[in-house]
């Protein structure tokens, strides 16, 4: 098989990738390694910044988030005891949707067929060759058959354990990465959420999250130690620990239910540098890795497939191949940045078992000073709400 560009994973990198190009007349083949139901059930983010909603509005494919995603103009951060608003649409006059990621998905999943964007599931073994060459090509296994895509460009967008960022010799790039030392144990259950907005919480017994999906639908994360098992966890024990970690006035407000999903997820900031070699060029995941803290992961895999897709449509559209050359320097410049905020805000945030007296006070005294600065409180809105591309 032949095509114009061959991406491997169809994650949401994967997908606003595939019909981005398309929209622009590009052939697009993606081969994903899961099934289609597999993809669906991952349980993943769920705010959006307005970059990501317009690229969904762009493609035409934005009726069911507007329909059913909530507008928020606002998030809290919490030291236990108050909440301070950080009041995003006043200080920026922008929003963000909450809308999950297995949403965005599913929109961009149901309409391939109809944009000609061909998804192939359940490939094995996807191997990516030859890619500092001209004539790079993938080949995978399928039904028990072995096939291959020729392409003029392969994009991985097939996340952290991917093979696409493997196949860029070690000798041409370069990786940072800061592991933290706890992890976030989530729960989602059927019952509205505390408040009507999100509320990260910074209390002397750890971090915790008030999040939600919908009206009807909540997700809660508290921060556990790398140590800790969801068994150690029965439902109650969780709930009883927001109730404190959240502070009294999310606590009032807060229903419990039964945990439809519980796991845990360690905290990870990676970023590899470059994000293209030859004719390979990275998206997502493949290339970084921030902790969820900033709600950023999702985000930074839209703002890196607008980037690309532009630098794809100049190269087959108008023979221009200096926006594909310049692709990598351009997301990483958002990249780090989004990295930067994503660090900060979880290290403002979490109780970090290495830290002393005079760490916590640090944080105490930067929440109290954010609680009265609308400097400090425009800088973290503009991050929140995407930094302009
Ligand atoms: N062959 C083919 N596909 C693969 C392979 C492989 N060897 N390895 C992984 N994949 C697929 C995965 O099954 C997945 O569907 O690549 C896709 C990668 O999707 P994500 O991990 O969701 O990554 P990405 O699309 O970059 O999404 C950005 O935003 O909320 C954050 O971290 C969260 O995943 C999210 C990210």
């Amino acid at each position: 098989m032949k095509t114009q560009v061959a991406i491997v994973g169809a994650g949401p990198a994967g997908l606003l990738l595939g019909h981005l190009l398309r929209a622009e007349g590009i052939d697009v083949v993606i081969v994903e390694r899961a099934s289609a139901d597999y993809v669906l059930g991952r349980i993943r983010a769920g705010v959006l910044e307005r970059t990501t909603i317009d690229l969904m509005d762009r493609l035409g494919l934005g009726a069911r988030m507007h329909a059913e995603g909530l507008l928020h103009d606002g998030f809290h951060l919490a030291d236990g005891e108050r909440l301070i608003r950080i009041d995003i649409a006043a200080l920026t006059g922008r929003q963000v949707m909450v809308y999950g990621q297995t949403e965005v998905t599913r929109d961009l999943m149901a309409a391939a067929p109809e944009r000609g964007l061909t998804v192939i599931y359940e490939a094995a073994d996807v191997a990516l060759h030859d890619v500092a060459s001209d004539r790079p090509y993938l080949t995978f296994e399928k039904d028990g058959a072995l096939h291959r895509i020729d392409a003029d460009f392969l994009c991985g967008c097939d996340g952290f354990h991917g093979p696409s960022r493997r196949a860029i010799p070690a000798s041409a790039s370069a990786s940072f990465e800061k592991i933290y030392p706890f992890g976030w144990l989530g729960i989602l259950a059927d019952v509205a959420p505390c408040h009507h907005e999100l509320i990260y919480a910074n209390h002397d017994r750890g971090f915790a999250l008030a999040s939600m999906r919908s009206e009807s639908r909540s997700r809660y994360y508290v921060q556990v130690s790398l140590e800790e098992k969801v068994e150690d966890w029965p439902d109650e024990r969780l709930w009883d620990e927001l109730a404190v970690r959240l502070g009294p006035e999310a606590a009032a407000h807060m229903t419990r239910g039964p945990a439809l999903e519980k796991s845990i997820v360690p905290l990870r900031s990676f970023v590899s540098e470059p994000m293209r070699h030859g004719r390979l060029l990275l998206a997502g995941d493949s290339a970084h890795i921030v902790p969820p803290t900033g709600a950023k992961g999702l985000n930074l895999a839209a703002s890196d497939v607008h980037y690309l897709a532009e630098a794809l449509s100049a190269y087959f559209l108008r023979h221009d191949a200096g926006k594909v050359a310049a692709y990598s320097d351009l997301a990483l410049a958002r990249v780090w940045k989004a990295e930067r905020f994503s660090w900060q805000l979880t290290r403002l945030m979490h109780r970090f078992p290495d830290g002393d007296a005079f760490d916590r006070r640090m944080q105490l005294a930067e929440l109290d000073y954010i609680a009265s600065s609308r400097a400090a409180q425009a800088s973290i809105a503009e991050n929140y709400v995407g930094l302009p591309l």
